[in-house]
């Protein structure tokens, strides 16, 4: 059966706004993440601490901390790729972090400049440090179903790297189909992998849209016991390592697709529209929601 409720993880103002080539005012991301608190997210993904030569546009990150209106019961997670990144986010007053693995070799390299075993051993570096201070830690893996650089991926590498950052000691994990080529198969044998390693309620989905199999693949992903998918409003972002690889899910989306069965997750559905037509008017940028742009034509 279909879970009951599901949490959103909202990674709109991170993933969403980190490939943007125009600068974007810090004023437009915190008045952003500020509409996301009052749509009703627990979890927004609010920035980075990395490095600003690799990531420019979220640079800003210890100032968005500072400005963003922070509600109770609401986790605002920010990604820490290594110490220093910790280091800024726990300056920041940062209660949850998040760092990110990669199932393919090639991708490691590229988006954080180590092999998968390196980065996973700084990554336990960054936990242990992170939970000492009381800091929960969420774990991403990405190209869990396909890679742009070396294509087919192992569902069993992928379920062991997640298996991995769930040991060291995050308290979650999600499986990121980073750029999109994902179907209802290929993610249910990642799945099932994953599930060896991790209880299903620990584990979260990120789909990307760029063939078209986001809603599909979270569907398949919701009838094998999965109840965290992040997605990002507007469908916002975009992978720089992977031409033409779309955003994420969009928050719309997944929300009418959840609301068509009543599954339960307290968002103000009329108020993600509102932060959708906002931030979308900000950037210059087409509605990447084929349900926000249907509603917002009406
Ligand atoms: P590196 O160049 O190997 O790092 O980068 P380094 O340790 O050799 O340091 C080089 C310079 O970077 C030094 O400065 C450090 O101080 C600085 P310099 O002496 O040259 O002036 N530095 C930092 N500055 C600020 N914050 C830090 C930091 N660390 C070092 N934390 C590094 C390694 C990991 C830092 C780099 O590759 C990086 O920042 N990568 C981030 C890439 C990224 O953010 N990618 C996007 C997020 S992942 C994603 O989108 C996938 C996901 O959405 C799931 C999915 O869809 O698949 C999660
Ligand atoms: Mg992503």
């Amino acid at each position: 059966g279909l879970p009951a409720t599901v949490t959103i993880y909202e990674v709109g103002p991170r993933d969403g706004l980190q490939n943007e080539p125009k600068t974007i005012p810090t004023d437009v991301k915190v008045n952003f993440i500020n509409m996301l608190t009052d749509a009703g997210f627990k979890a927004i993904e609010a920035t980075s601490f990395v490095s600003p030569k690799w990531v420019p546009q979220l640079g800003d990150a210890r100032e968005v901390m500072a400005r963003i209106r922070k509600a109770p019961g609401v986790q605002y997670p920010v990604l820490t790729p290594n110490s220093q990144g910790l280091a800024g986010a726990l300056a920041a007053g940062c209660r949850e972090v998040a760092v990110f693995a990669s199932a393919s070799e090639t991708f490691s390299k590229r988006n954080i400049n180590c092999s998968i075993e390196e980065s996973l051993k700084r990554f336990e570096a960054v936990v242990s440090a992170a939970r000492k201070e009381g800091v929960a830690v969420r774990g991403y893996v990405s190209c869990v179903v396909g890679c742009p650089y070396q294509g087919h991926v192992d569902p069993a590498a992928a379920a062991a790297v997640a298996g991995a950052l769930y040991d060291m000691g995050c308290y979650e994990v999600s499986v990121a189909d980073t750029i999109g080529v994902g179907t209802p198969a290929s993610m249910e044998a990642m799945l099932k992998e994953t599930a060896r390693y991790i209880p299903l309620d620990r584990i979260g989905v990120h789909c990307h849209d760029t063939y078209g199999m986001a809603i599909a693949n979270i569907l398949a992903s919701l009838r094998m016991g999965i109840s965290i998918i992040d997605s990002s409003v507007a469908g916002l972002g975009g992978c720089p390592y992977a031409r033409g690889a779309t955003g994420n899910v969009a928050t719309e989306d997944v929300l009418y697709l959840l609301n068509g069965y009543g599954i339960q997750h307290g968002i103000d559905f009329d108020a993600v529209l509102r932060a959708s037509e906002y931030i979308t008017n900000a950037l210059g940028r087409p509605n990447g929601s084929r349900v926000a742009n249907a509603l917002l034509a009406k």
